[in-house]
């Protein structure tokens, strides 16, 4: 069964339609690069997908027991949020508001958070206030808070941003083990070439139209073949050029 079924839905503001009649399924296990130009309605996908704006035709449903409010959410970086007055502790936390039934955390809660601290590595950096930490740093620590929220489905958007070569590569690396442990990711990236080597199936974002198909059709569709700037390093197209049968 599809964690995430969209039928026909289209997306906007205020009369304005970003996104129109996308039909897609995401399923658990999947791994999905959301690529597209600036403007090109990712993050608008994301926030109908999160439930915090409605599509304005269509539908989108959750199945296999995912629920909206259960799922793990990087957002992409504002100015805002750089400059959080908390501490690490703290912002990770918070990734647990949606399951909180009190004023207080419990003690399952705090060590949930202090878990996803370990895993993201940045466990002692825990007193520190946010807004003291570097770029790779404070997106970690907005892993550690999404991986709170959920067990199922983690939607990151532009996780990458603004990282030095090194952090992105350990956060690409993060994000694949998280998804072999059975975590189903949905990122926004602009990185095109790392999306096809990283994810499963990309869902190319443009004006009119879209694309959504493995990461293997992806390289060998038109719209692929004009933002790739290598050639695919899939074992596939290595064995066609050694003279092998190539599958698309
Ligand atoms: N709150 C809003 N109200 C009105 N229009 C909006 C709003 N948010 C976004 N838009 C418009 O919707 C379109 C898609 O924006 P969106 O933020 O989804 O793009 P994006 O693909 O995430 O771009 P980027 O790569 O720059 O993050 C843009 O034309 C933008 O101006
Ligand atoms: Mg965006």
């Amino acid at each position: 069964m599809a964690l995430i079924t969209i039928k026909n839905a289209s997306m906007g503001y205020e009369g304005k339609t970003v996104l129109s009649k996308l039909n897609l399924t995401v399923n658990e296990g999947d791994y999905i690069c959301i690529v597209g130009e600036n403007g090109s309605g990712k993050t608008t996908l994301m926030k109908c997908l999160l439930g915090l704006l409605q599509p304005t035709a269509g539908s989108i449903s959750f199945g296999d027991g995912l629920k909206q409010r259960e799922i793990g959410y990087l957002p992409q970086q504002t100015i805002i949020q750089q400059d959080f007055p908390a501490s690490v502790s703290e912002v990770v936390l918070s990734g647990c508001l949606n399951k909180r039934c009190t004023m207080f955390y419990s003690k399952q809660q705090k060590e949930m958070a202090a878990d996803n601290m370990k895993l993201t590595g940045i466990y002692d950096l825990g007193k520190k206030c946010f807004r003291e930490l570097s770029g790779g740093q404070r997106q970690r620590v907005m892993l550690a808070r999404a991986l709170c929220a959920t067990q199922k489905l983690l939607i990151l958007d532009e996780p990458v941003t603004g990282l030095d070569p090194m952090a992105t590569a350990d956060m690409y690396a993060l994000i694949k083990d998280l998804n072999k442990n059975g975590i189903t990711i949905i990122m926004v990236s602009h990185d095109v070439n790392s999306a096809v080597s990283n994810a499963t199936k990309i869902l190319h974002l443009s004006r009119n139209n879209y694309f959504y198909g493995t990461a293997h059709q992806y390289l060998h569709s038109d719209v692929g073949k004009k933002f790739i700037l290598s050639d695919c390093p899939c074992d596939d197209c290595r064995h066609r050029a050694q003279g092998g049968v190539h599958n698309v």
